[in-house]
């Protein structure tokens, strides 16, 4: 571990946070070198702020409903999230499509994980779409967020296995377990300085 401040990272969720609870837990290990500065959720019963007030995170339920633009609410996430010092942001199931108002105020600083092998299967049901399709394999893709919708350049993928007898939810649960381990290896690439992002290219140093 360097001697530098921990990066300071807000997570956006709006679900479960299994993702957000697999950070957390590398970042207790110290496998990760950051702390989860704030935790926002456009759902005020997302489970994930549950788990994010076990472990003692600043939440914030930012709901979307008050707001008829979608640039006015980013613009207060924007805000919410300057208030928290924030370094980097990760989307951890979070469920709406950023605006350039988002995008702009953290330039390659927003990941988002996909549960498919983009640019595969972009958008809602990934897992089903995949299962529809026949594939073979799909899995999971970890991408700095641009204002499309999962197009954003890739900054590391896993490949999972199709069995034949899949459903929508065994293949997403096979998915989900390498979600944890690829979100958690590509934030700490970040937290570490190793990346760079060429067009659409992220290059990673050594
Ligand atoms: C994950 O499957 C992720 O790929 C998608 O949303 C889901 C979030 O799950 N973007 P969780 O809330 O982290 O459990």
């Amino acid at each position: 571990m360097s001697g530098k401040a921990p990066c300071r990272i807000g997570v956006l969720v709006s679900g479960s946070g299994t993702n957000l609870q697999a950070i957390i837990d590398r970042i207790e290990s110290g496998e990760i070198h950051a702390e989860v500065a704030c935790v926002i959720s456009n759902k005020a019963d997302a489970y994930a702020l549950t788990r994010a007030a076990r472990h003692g995170i600043p939440v914030v339920v930012h709901e979307n409903h008050r707001f008829s633009k979608r640039q006015e609410y980013d613009a207060e996430t924007v805000a919410i999230l300057k208030s928290y010092n924030v370094d980097l942001v990760i989307l951890a199931g979070f469920m709406r499509i950023l605006t350039n108002v988002m995008v702009n105020a953290f330039p390659h600083a927003i990941m988002n994980i996909h549960p498919a092998l983009l640019p595969a299967f972009p958008g809602l049901h990934a897992q089903q779409q995949a299962l529809d399709y026949g594939v073979r394999y799909s899995g999971c893709t970890v991408h700095f967020v641009d204002t499309g919708t999962d197009t954003g350049p890739i900054i590391m993928q896993t490949v999972v296995p199709v069995e034949q007898d899949d459903t929508e939810e065994t293949l997403s649960a096979r998915i989900q377990k390498a979600e944890h381990q690829t979100f958690a290896a590509a934030i700490k690439l970040f937290v570490d300085g190793k990346i760079k992002v060429k067009g659409r290219k992220v290059l990673i140093s050594p």
